[in-house]
């Protein structure tokens, strides 16, 4: 829901309708009203309110700390700001694992305090009861399987998923159990392309990858990366589409010479 209380032109219905049609599902993350109002007029199709702002936003190393209270926050900024498109907010960690009431308690506040669309949580089977319990009271839910950063402490490293036969099994187990649940779409994180292909090509709902292949339905990325703001991280899938940190260090780097010469403001640039 749009704050004008409209529905967004992209609903989850769409996104079924483009999978049917074979059209490619576009995603990226924001955090903020001006980032979000920027993506939403260029035409994305959905945009993911990530628990990476625990990374790009605070500064964290994993996205374990971040709060429901914080993404609450960025939650309603970006939904504020978006007319258009899907906007979907992560469950943080803590808020749904352990207890499918309080998981509906949190995807509530979520819904009811940011007016975003939809809510992704991160597990399959271990967390399917919170996911029904949340389907169950109208909410929308996007799953995500693979790569689980919240997971962290568990695998202790964020290397490639599902590369044993073992794990790939669970994974399209696990993604079955998802859509016959009624999530209405999945995110597929750093796995095997093949596998990725596999599992949207047996499923009806929208398979979106990120480090996933080209054989799904949709990509994700994550806004600072493909903007090249954050220029430390360099993973195989990542493409980046611009170099800000270089502009915006030129930027700020000539803003402090023109400040400390003088140069700045001139006389237009005053009253
Ligand atoms: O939090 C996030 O940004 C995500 C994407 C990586 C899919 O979950």
């Amino acid at each position: 829901m749009s704050t004008q209380g409209t529905v967004r032109a992209v609903t989850t219905y769409r996104l079924s309708e483009m999978k049917q049609n074979g059209e490619k599902i576009s995603m990226l993350t924001a955090y903020d009203y001006s980032m979000a109002r920027i993506l939403d007029a260029a035409g994305i199709d959905v945009i993911l309110v990530g628990d990476s702002a625990a990374n790009v936003m605070a500064g964290f190393e994993t996205t374990v700390p971040i709060t429901l209270d914080n993404m609450i926050y960025h939650g309603r900024a970006v939904a504020r700001a978006v007319e258009r498109a899907l906007v979907v907010v992560d469950l943080p960690f803590g808020t749904y694992q352990g207890n499918s009431k309080e998981a509906l308690s949190s995807a509530i506040r979520i819904m009811k305090e940011t007016e975003a669309d939809a809510v992704k949580l991160e597990g399959g089977e271990e967390v399917l009861e919170s996911v029904e319990r949340i389907l169950s009271a109208g909410i929308p839910v996007m799953g995500h399987l693979g790569l689980t950063p919240q997971s962290i402490h568990k695998y202790g490293t964020y290397s490639v998923r599902a590369k044993e036969q073992a794990e790939a099994d669970k994974l399209i187990r696990d993604a079955h159990l998802l859509e016959d649940a009624g999530c209405f779409g999945i995110v597929l994180e750093k796995i095997p392309a093949v596998l990725a292909s596999r599992v949207a090509n047996e499923l009806k709902i929208p398979i979106i990858g990120i480090g996933a292949g080209g054989g799904v339905d949709g990509q994700v990325l994550v806004v600072h990366d493909m903007l090249g703001i954050t220029n430390e991280f360099s993973p195989r899938f990542l493409r980046r589409y611009a170099d800000l940190h270089t502009i915006m260090t030129d930027a700020f780097t000539n803003y402090i010479k023109d400040v400390k010469n003088g140069d700045f403001p001139n006389e237009k640039e005053q009253y």
